[in-house]
């Protein structure tokens, strides 16, 4: 089975950031994973990690992350190591270079939580094996792979399609926005005064929205975002680690809430999203998160299906160190 991995995946080393991987990459781990979900339901995946290690390092908290990682290394025939921050002491314990060196030299691979990007670049710099970033304050690379995966599954494409935004302009944000472009999914991001996408990232993500053709609109106005739109994609207004802006948060989104009537400004095929977890009846109510335009709970299950597929890419490779 692993000669049908695409060559071009021969080239990732890491997964840290969409913004550091080319549109064939992620074309590529998106059909890799597509292919693979239906294997693994006829049940032919073949446990080609076996004898293989994964450590994972995680500072926040986590459901889906730690379960499609940790599943997805059994069904690989592997096994994953959760080490909690309180145990290993990232950057207080030891310094993250020893870590990073300390861990390559006994397992195969990282995935790392963190607070600050740089530690997850920090260990990819200064360990020796693959390295995924599984959420940092700053990207969460892993959510937008499995997010493109329920959309091209869903419209059998991706170029040409319509995003919105509604909300926090937080790590989720900032992936979605990356994948996107790169891959011709034009979004319209709306986010009230103070919590707007940094222009430098709306900058860095232009070449790639001109290479394909999609458009990158900002806007204060939930509505103006929603109108005629394929998709609409929330995510919590207090993300782990802002938890004491909490009140000041859910004043400033008040407006941003994902609810039927904003719904019905979409398409009448579109599509609503949600990383998860929801804080529902605050970003998004019960009737959108449950209700018949919700592929909220397959974007979740599809994070397994594109992290098993990024661990068979990653880790399947002889060790370089
Ligand atoms: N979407 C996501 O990353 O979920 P967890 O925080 O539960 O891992
Ligand atoms: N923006 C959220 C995503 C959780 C998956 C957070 O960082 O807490």
């Amino acid at each position: 089975m692993s000669s049908d991995i695409p060559p071009v995946l021969s080239t990732l080393r890491h997964f840290l950031a969409i913004q550091d991987t080319s549109p064939e990459v992620l074309t590529a781990l998106i059909e890799l994973s597509i292919r693979r979900k239906i294997q693994f339901r006829r049940g032919e995946l073949r446990p080609m990690l076996q004898g293989k290690t994964l450590a994972m390092i995680f500072q926040k908290s986590s459901l889906r992350t730690r379960l499609s990682f940790e599943t997805a290394m059994t069904q690989l025939g592997g096994h994953a190591i959760y080490l909690e921050d309180h145990q290993v002491g990232v950057a207080t314990r030891e310094d993250i270079r020893d870590m990073a060196r300390v861990t390559s030299s006994m397992c195969d691979g990282i995935c790392a939580r963190v607070f600050g990007h740089e530690i997850v670049e920090k260990l990819a710099a200064h360990g020796t094996v693959p390295v995924i970033n599984a959420l940092s304050d700053w990207a969460h690379p892993c959510q937008a792979l499995a997010d493109m995966m329920t959309l091209q599954e869903r419209f059998g494409r991706l170029a040409g399609l319509r995003l919105a935004y509604v909300g926090d302009a937080n790590n989720v944000a900032r992936s979605l926005l990356n994948a996107c472009t790169k891959l011709g999914v034009s979004v319209a991001l709306a986010s009230p005064a103070g919590y707007q996408i940094d222009k430098a990232q709306v900058d860095a993500a232009w070449p790639a929205a001109r290479e394909t053709g999609a458009s990158i609109t900002l806007t204060e106005e939930p509505a103006e975002a929603v109108a005629d739109v394929d998709a609409i994609y929330t995510d919590v207004w207090t993300s782990m680690g802002q938890e004491a802006e909490r009140e000041q948060r859910e004043r400033a989104f008040a407006g941003y809430q994902v609810n039927a009537a904003l719904l019905r400004r979409a398409k009448p095929t579109a599509v609503v999203m949600h990383c998860l977890p929801a804080h529902r009846n605050l970003e998004i109510t019960d009737e959108v998160l449950d209700g018949p335009a919700s592929i909220v709970f397959q974007q979740a299950e599809n994070r397994l299906h594109t992290t098993r597929a990024l661990l068979e890419v990653l880790l399947g490779k002889p060790n370089p160190g």
